[in-house]
This record gives C-alpha cells, sequence and structure tokens, in this order.
C-alpha cells in the first residue's frame, strides 16, 4: 500500500491535504471539525486586527463548475485566532497546523499583524494572504509588484518565525518571473497558489440576474473553473522558486486525479476549498482513496517519487 506521508517544512504530516482559507474555519467549532477529520492539517480563516462582519448576502453561491463569491473577509479577529492557536499549540505540539492572516486597512495593517504575532506564543506556520480579491476599494498585494517587495522587506525586518504568501493568479510568464525574483529574495517558507481567480461575473440564466449582492455581483471564482489557471501557477512557480520554497497547491481540487496532478506540477500540501463547501469533512477520506487509487496504479509507493515531474513534449 503507498503512502501519502508529507513532510511540509519541518512537520510530517499523514497526508497533504488541507482546508483552504475561509472554508470550514471561521469558528473554533469549524476548527475542531478539521482537526478531526481525514485531514494531514488545516488552514484558519484569514484574520484581520479587528473581527469582521464582511459583505452583505447573498455573497457565495456553489456553481455546476465551481463557486463565486464576495465575502469580504468575515472572519472573528486576529486576536480570536492567535489565542486558540497558541491554545491548540500547547496541546499538540506535534499537530501543525497554519494560521492565515490577512489585512483589509492594506500595508500597515499587515505589518501590525505580522508583529503581533511575533511577539506571541505561536511559533507555527504562518500563511501571509496578499490576495484577497473581495474587498471593495482595496487593491490585491500581490498584483502590486512593488509594494510586495516593500512589505516583505518590512515584515522580514524582526519577523523570525516560519511564514509563507497565499497568492492570487497570475497570468503573463513576465509576472510569474517577476513575482519569483521578489520571492527568492526573502526568507519564505512557503507560496500558496492560488486564491480565486478575482473578480468573475455569474448571471443567472432564467432571471437576468447577477447571482451575488456586494460589488454588482463581481466575485472570485472557484472549483473546477479554475484548475488549469491554478496548476500553472504551481508549476510556473515549481520552476522559478529557491528550492527551499514548498508549494501549497490550491484551486480546482475536486477528486485525486485533481490532486495527482497539482503534485506533478511540483506541489507538497494541497488545499480544497469549493469541493470542501460542497461535499463537507466527507472530501478528504474521499480524495485520499482515489489518490491512492492512481498511485497505486502507477506504481509509486510515496508522493516524492512523482512530485514535480510533469513532462513535457520534446
Ligand atoms: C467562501 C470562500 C471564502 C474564502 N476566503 C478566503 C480567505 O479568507 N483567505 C484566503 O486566503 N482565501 C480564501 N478563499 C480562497 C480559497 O482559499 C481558495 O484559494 C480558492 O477558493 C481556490 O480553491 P478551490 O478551487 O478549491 O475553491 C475563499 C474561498 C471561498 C470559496
Amino acid at each position: 500500500m503507498p503512502t501519502l506521508t508529507t513532510k511540509f517544512h519541518s512537520h510530517t504530516f499523514e497526508n497533504p491535504f488541507m482546508n483552504a482559507s475561509g472554508v470550514h474555519c471561521m469558528s473554533i467549532q469549524d476548527i475542531d471539525g478539521l482537526a478531526h477529520s481525514a485531514a494531514g492539517s488545516f488552514v484558519t480563516k484569514s484574520a484581520t486586527k479587528a473581527a469582521r462582519a464582511g459583505n452583505p448576502e447573498p455573497r457565495y453561491l456553489n456553481l455546476d463548475f465551481g463557486s463565486i463569491n464576495s465575502m469580504g473577509l468575515p472572519n472573528n479577529g486576529l486576536d480570536y485566532y492567535l489565542d486558540d492557536a497558541i491554545r491548540r499549540q500547547q496541546a499538540a505540539p506535534d499537530k501543525a497546523f497554519v494560521l492565515s492572516v490577512a489585512s483589509y486597512e492594506g500595508f500597515h495593517e499587515y505589518v501590525e499583524n505580522m508583529r503581533t504575532i511575533q511577539n506571541s506564543d505561536y511559533n507555527g506556520l504562518v500563511e501571509l494572504n496578499l490576495s484577497c480579491p473581495n474587498v471593495p476599494g482595496k487593491p490585491q498585494m500581490a498584483y502590486d509588484f512593488e509594494d510586495t517587495h516593500r512589505l516583505l522587506s518590512e515584515i522580514t525586518a524582526f519577523y523570525t518565525k516560519p511564514f509563507g504568501v497565499k497568492l492570487p493568479p497570475y497570468f503573463d510568464l513576465l509576472h510569474f518571473d517577476q513575482m519569483a525574483k521578489i520571492l527568492n529574495q526573502f526568507p519564505i517558507k512557503f507560496i500558496n497558489s492560488i486564491n480565486s481567480i478575482g473578480n468573475g461575473l455569474y448571471i443567472d440564466a432564467k432571471t437576468d440576474t447577477v447571482v451575488i449582492k456586494p460589488k454588482a455581483g463581481f466575485g472570485g471564482i472557484g472549483g473546477e473553473y479554475v484548475k488549469p489557471t491554478a496548476l500553472a501557477n504551481v508549476r510556473a512557480f515549481y520552476t522559478r522558486l529557491r528550492d527551499d520554497i514548498q508549494i501549497i497547491g490550491t484551486g480546482g481540487i475536486l477528486n485525486g486525479q485533481d490532486a495527482y496532478e497539482h503534485l506533478l506540477c511540483g506541489a507538497t500540501m494541497l488545499q480544497i476549498g469549493t469541493q470542501l463547501e460542497k461535499e463537507g469533512l466527507a472530501v478528504f477520506d474521499r480524495i485520499q482513496k482515489e489518490l491512492l487509487e492512481i498511485m497505486t496504479e502507477k506504481g509509486y509507493q510515496s508522493i516524492d517519487e512523482f512530485r514535480g515531474k510533469l513532462k513535457a513534449i520534446d
């Protein structure tokens, strides 16, 4: 029987699967559910300094081939997730997970939130979300290359704990080159690609209306629609980043084959958003079985035997 055991940073997980931030991780009860599920690890809801109610509803809809959302970063505030993370870390030091941190106010809030974590007892992994596409009037930090460089310079001047960045999708080879060049200059441990494809529009065919209320119906797209873009981003960064920067592959993972493809492109951990929202925690058990079946069929005993080994046409 092959194994799904995965080494990520200094931790070993039973399998590479996690939720994607924003799905099933808003409350301590949600997080407990993940901690007791078949997922190898989990990530918390992206936290802003202050708690936020988010955008008016309806703000999320499941679609046949994915999802659209404009949540507006609803969350319980950084202290809520950080206190819970410290408690979990003290109770079970060997059960690693990821704390997601965002900003609603922009540059300075990012810095302040990272300073709060630096000064806390939490020593685990942090995912800095540079890619929330749903806050009206705020650009995504990681689409501003200069600001991203400035932000990472400022944070790494004082931050000494392990962290990575959650990136939006890029669509241009030059942008992959430019962002990879920036990231390679900093002591980040991982990247997570991709966040939702920003500002899509879905129309209800019967009523000729948009399907979510905020931003005149524009919202982040996830699920089946985004897999080719997600795979391209994982692959592009895998071939451009320093070897010690690991990749969390996120986007369009619905089944074992999707997971296999993300790993083939170079991902180490795998996050599931839309499909977890649609299917619930049972997705983790199903998808592991499907991935193991594919590995058995292809004669692989471990993920390391095929990670990153996507073939090109000569
Ligand atoms: C309802 C919802 C809320 C989300 N909230 C966050 C968030 O707080 N932080 C974040 O980094 N990504 C957030 N995302 C993006 C997901 O983590 C993920 O990157 C994206 O949905 C692509 O994965 P998928 O195709 O599996 O859905 C959210 C996605 C959805 C559907």
